[in-house]
C-alpha cells in the first residue's frame, strides 16, 4: 500500500477525496465534525511538506444538482479553524473558477471544491468526469474510507490518471491496517458488532467474518430484516425486503460454521423518527404497526455487554 509516508508533497498541489459526509443541523452548522478532524493529519502532512491541497468529497445524496442543504462551503469555517491557514472554496467542483483557483494555490494553502455529487456522473464513475477533475491536481490521495466501497468517479475511476502519484491518505492506511490486523490476526474469542441500514451493503463483509468470528453481534436497522425473515411482526422498522432468504441464510450458515449470531432483544421503538416522538421499550417479537425500531432496548444493551 503505497501511502502519503512514501512521498514528498513540496511544490506539489494533492487532490484529496475526502469523505467531508458531516450531519448539519437546519441553519447548516455542523453537528459532528468527527470526519473532518480525521481528515486533518493527512492534510497537514501535505502542507507540512510545503504542498497545497485540494478537498473534493460528496456531502449527503443530492437528487437533481445544486442544493444548499447539501452545500460543502458550510464545511470550510470547520476547516480554517482546524488548520489555521488560508481556505477557498469553489462553487462548482468543475470548470473554470475551481481551475483557476487551484492555479492560484500557494503551498501551505487549501482550496475547496463543491459537492462532487452535484453532478450525476460522479456517482455513476464517469471517466471524463473524472478526467476533469483529475486536471486540478498533480497528486492524488484518497481518504474517503467511508465512500471507499463505491466505484465513483473521484474514488476509483480517477486514479487511473495518476498511473505514478496515487497514494492512500492516514485514514484510509489505518483503517486498512486495523482490519488487516482483525482479519488475520485477531485475538480470540473474536467479535464482530455490525450495524447499519442494510444488510445488502455488508454481506461480503459478512461472509468473510463467517470464517474467523466467535460472535456476531448484528444491531442497526439490518437486524429487523432479520426478524422480519423470521416470521415477527416490525411495524415500520427498516427492512429490505429482498434480502429476507439472505437473513436466513446467513443464520443458517453461522450455525453451520459455529458461530454465534445475536440479534437485539428488545428496541427502543418510536412512533416517527423524530426528537419529539413517542417512544417506548419493545419486545423484537412483535414490534406495534405505528411504530418502528430505531435502536438496541436495555435487555439489549446488556445482552450485548455481557457478549
Ligand atoms: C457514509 O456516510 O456512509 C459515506 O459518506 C458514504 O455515503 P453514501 O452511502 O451516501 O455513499
Amino acid at each position: 500500500m503505497k501511502t502519503i509516508d512514501n512521498f514528498n508533497f513540496a511544490g506539489k498541489k494533492a487532490l484529496i477525496r475526502v469523505d467531508f459526509n458531516v450531519p448539519l443541523d437546519e441553519n447548516f452548522n455542523i453537528t459532528d465534525d468527527s470526519r473532518i478532524r480525521a481528515a486533518i493529519p493527512t492534510i497537514k502532512k501535505i502542507l507540512n511538506d510545503g504542498g497545497s491541497a485540494i478537498l473534493m468529497s460528496h456531502l449527503g445524496r443530492p437528487k437533481t444538482g445544486p442544493e444548499e442543504k447539501f452545500s460543502l462551503k458550510h464545511t470550510v469555517d470547520k476547516i480554517k479553524e482546524l488548520l489555521q491557514t488560508t481556505v477557498s472554496f469553489a462553487n462548482d467542483c468543475k470548470g473554470e473558477e475551481a481551475k483557476n483557483l487551484s492555479k492560484a494555490l500557494k503551498a501551505g494553502e487549501v482550496l475547496v471544491l463543491e459537492n462532487l455529487r452535484f453532478y450525476a456522473e460522479e456517482q455513476k464513475g464517469d471517466r471524463d468526469f473524472a478526467q476533469e477533475l483529475a486536471k486540478l491536481g498533480d497528486v492524488y490521495v484518497n481518504d474517503a474510507f467511508g465512500t471507499a466501497h463505491r466505484a465513483h468517479a473521484s474514488t476509483a475511476i480517477i486514479a487511473e490518471f495518476f498511473p505514478n502519484a496515487k497514494y492512500f491518505g492516514y485514514v484510509m492506511g489505518n483503517e486498512v491496517t486495523n482490519a488487516e490486523k482483525v482479519m488475520k490476526s485477531a485475538e480470540k474469542p473474536f467479535t464482530a458488532i455490525m450495524g447499519g441500514a442494510k444488510i445488502s451493503d455488508k454481506l461480503l463483509i459478512i461472509e468473510n467474518l463467517m470464517d474467523t468470528v466467535d460472535n456476531m453481534i448484528i444491531g442497526g436497522g439490518m437486524a429487523y430484516t432479520f426478524f422480519k425473515a423470521q416470521g415477527k411482526n416490525i411495524g415500520g422498522s427498516l427492512c429490505e425486503e429482498d434480502r429476507l432468504q439472505t437473513c436466513l441464510d446467513i443464520l443458517k450458515k453461522a450455525e453451520q460454521k459455529g458461530v454465534n449470531i445475536y440479534l437485539p432483544e428488545d428496541s427502543v421503538i418510536a412512533d416517527k423518527f423524530t426528537n419529539d416522538a413517542n417512544t417506548e421499550n419493545s419486545s423484537n417479537d412483535n414490534i406495534a404497526d405505528g411504530y418502528m425500531g430505531l435502536d438496541i432496548g436495555t435487555a439489549a444493551a446488556q445482552q450485548f455487554a455481557d457478549v
